[in-house]
């Protein structure tokens, strides 16, 4: 996806459409530590792949396990319980799935069979506590160094071989901070368990209790029968040995459904629902429980084995009160669709927000507050009263996947009486969990086209106007249109269909139906590969002479205003500005001087390996810019309200920073 500073997303109406649901990034962790730690190799299907789960394989790799990619699924061998690397820096990233359950394992491992592994991560998993599971770790003989900060990350764990653990007394861990603590704990105890039961006591409340049962059913796949009794006592049964299942599939993410739930429960009808795919009735994860307080708001909402259906119900949605404490992160879309509500809405049961990807309950209080909520936090709460007046908001993600995610939502607003559009700082982070989420947005959210942003982009030929755009598009998150590329492809339509350039109505008829794609960079047409072709010098005079003709301009207007969709267009070409998007919000002409722009095709054409001299190329330009500015359809001269860039000196970047910034000015948005 686009690593890009922020992603303006425009006032958004309505959603509807299928979508599929990356792997759940609980089951992914959890799956992925017990291949590792199992005998035999597991093909694990569905897999995450975003930044939790690529700190947990990296960390696999260096502890030695086998890991093989192929059809689809990826193949872990595992150590069978036996270190087979007795020294490693692990670096987790931002992880806890990783960090917690991975220091509990190599904590017990090194005190038996000798070991010394540092653990890592970012500078906020070094303010995430660990010190419950540390204190329930050392009393049974492991050696747990604190390098930073007593009770949080980095760690230092070692041991000697042949060590004793003392498993024969209940082991004692707080459930009342993670859950992540006692899941830790009961994936790495199996390992010292052959001899011995090992019984795992929980003091005070056990919170977020459904990663529990992810964490036992995972188990139980991978051979273990862990004995349950209520949520205060666990018992690992004698005579354990991971065991690996053969293979193993991963279920879509349960929290990552609640987004598309939430839209659904926004902005689908009945005749044209969200249907998501991956997770459903069936799903072991606790935040499939989302749905309950989805429907209390308002939402409809059908299911089956591995699917959702969600349309609106109630409208507006209806404010609830509701502890949250068995679906801590999905409760966080709960915040947001309460802006959507006629009534205030309180979460309790909260305080595990405080030590997350960030303190969550802060960060959501004052990202609410941007688009106009009114909002009160507490230790363990937060209650959410929807806007009277919706903001232009700059929102803050905090490196916080779920803030980014659940806070576009706020983007809907003109279905609650707001028309704004809102910008996500750092849209990147939401690769922690689900690298494709703002496309699979996209891919089912529209808007009014005149509130789709459009920049257009002309200039003469070879003033690097589509260098610029694409550039631009990046930056920006945007689609891109290459307007002369269709005008291109048309001229090569008629020169393979043998119709001369200057048949207008034959030519325009093919304009009409050009079989053009484009994918991954490369250009299509009629199923042939035209990139290269595309580019030549030839098939710019071809365009330039079918374009000329109103009636093949007619043709291709419709295929180019379909392009503008969310979140944005960045439009190259001749009449972008003056006629198919003239009401875009910002229009640039580029104005490099004819040596200027000489030298540059000079430097093209020598790179491909064709000789040419740099007074006939300028000449060239010159006579090509008079017909273009001379002809009567679509002249090439700048719109009325364009701003004048001249690039001679400037590099692609500054251009790209110099459009930036004219689009800061005159977008809502405050500096
Ligand atoms: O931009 P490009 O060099 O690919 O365009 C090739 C030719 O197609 C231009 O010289 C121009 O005559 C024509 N064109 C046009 N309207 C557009 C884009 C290109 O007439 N929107």
């Amino acid at each position: 996806m686009f690593d890009i500073p922020y992603l303006d997303l425009p006032p958004l109406r309505s959603a509807a459409g299928t979508v599929r649901l990356p792997g759940s990034k609980s089951i992914s962790n959890r799956v992925l530590l017990l291949a590792g730690l199992a005998q035999g190799t597991t093909a694990v299907h569905d897999l995450l792949d975003s930044d939790d789960t690529r700190v947990m394989l990296d960390a696999l790799a260096a502890l030695g396990c086998g890991l093989r990619r192929d059809d689809g699924a990826l193949h872990v061998t595992g150590l069978g319980g036996r270190l087979a690397v007795h020294e490693a820096q692990l670096f987790l990233g931002n992880a806890g799935t990783a960090m917690r359950p991975l220091a509990a394992a190599l904590a017990v491992l090194a005190a038996t069979q000798g070991g010394r592994f540092e653990l890592s991560g970012v500078a906020r998993m070094h303010e995430r506590p660990i010190r419950d599971l540390v204190d329930a770790l050392r009393p049974l003989g492991c050696t747990i160094e604190d390098l930073g900060t007593p009770g949080y990350p980095p760690l230092r764990i070692s041991g000697t071989a042949g060590g004793r653990l003392a498993t024969t007394t209940p082991i004692r861990v707080r459930g009342d901070v993670s859950s992540q603590f006692l899941t830790a704990l009961l994936l790495a105890l199996p390992l010292v368990a052959d001899q011995d039961a090992i019984v795992i006591e929980v003091e005070g409340e056990l919170i977020s209790q459904p990663y529990i049962d992810i964490t036992l059913a995972l188990l139980a796949r991978f051979g273990i029968q862990v004995v349950r009794e209520g949520w205060q006592r666990f018992t690992v049964p004698p005579g354990s040995r991971y065991q690996t299942p053969g293979a193993i599939h991963v279920e879509g993410d349960a929290s990552s459904a609640s987004y598309f739930i939430a839209l659904g429960a926004l902005a689908a009808t009945a005749a044209a629902p969200i249907r998501i795919e991956g997770v459903g009735s069936d799903s072991i994860q606790g935040d499939i429980r989302f749905v309950d307080a989805a429907r209390a708001m308002g939402a409809q909402l059908s299911s089956g084995p591995g699917w959702l259906q969600v349309q609106r119900g109630r409208w507006p949605l209806a404010g609830i009160t509701l502890d949250c404490k068995h679906i801590p992160d999905a409760a966080m879309t709960l915040a947001v669709m309460a802006l959507y509500a006629d009534t205030p809405t309180l979460l309790t049961g909260i305080a595990s927000w405080r030590v997350k990807e960030t303190d969550r309950i802060a960060a959501m209080a004052a990202e609410l507050r941007k688009v106009g909520a009114a909002v009160v936090e507490g230790d363990d709460f937060i209650e959410v009263w929807p806007p009277t007046k919706w903001l232009p908001a700059v929102i803050r993600t905090y490196d916080d996947h779920r803030m980014a995610m659940c806070l576009a939502l706020a983007a809907f607003n003109p279905l609650a009486g707001g028309h704004v559009p809102l910008r996500i700082l750092d849209p990147r982070c939401v690769a922690k969990t689900f690298p494709d989420y703002f496309e699979t947005l996209f891919s089912v959210a529209t808007a009014a086209p005149e509130d789709v942003p459009v920049i257009t982009i002309d200039g003469p030929t070879a003033s690097g106007k589509g260098t610029l755009a694409a550039a631009l598009a990046a930056a920006l998150g945007w689609h891109l249109l290459d307007s002369g590329a269709l005008y291109r492809a048309t001229g090569l339509a008629a020169q393979w269909d043998g119709i001369s350039p200057d048949e207008e109505a034959a030519v325009a008829r093919l304009a009409g139906q050009l079989d053009l794609r484009f994918e991954g960079g490369r250009t299509w047409l009629r199923g042939r590969d035209i990139t290269e072709e595309l580019r030549l010098e030839s098939t710019g005079l071809l365009a330039s002479r079918v374009s000329a003709h109103p009636g093949v301009r007619r043709a291709l207007h419709d295929a180019q205003l379909a392009l503008r969709r969310v979140p944005g267009l960045v439009a190259d070409g001749r009449d972008m500005g003056t006629v198919v998007f003239a009401d875009a919000a910002l229009k640039v002409f580029l104005t490099a001087s004819p040596t200027e722009r000489a030298e540059r095709r000079h430097k093209q054409l020598i790179s491909k390996g064709i000789s040419a001299s740099i007074a006939d190329l300028r000449a060239d330009l010159e006579a090509r810019d008079a017909r273009d500015k001379g002809r009567s359809v679509a002249p090439l001269e700048p719109a009325e309200d364009a701003q004048l860039l001249d690039n001679s000196h400037l590099s692609i970047e500054e251009s790209v920073q110099r459009v930036l910034g004219w689009w800061q000015q005159r977008g809502p948005f405050p500096a």
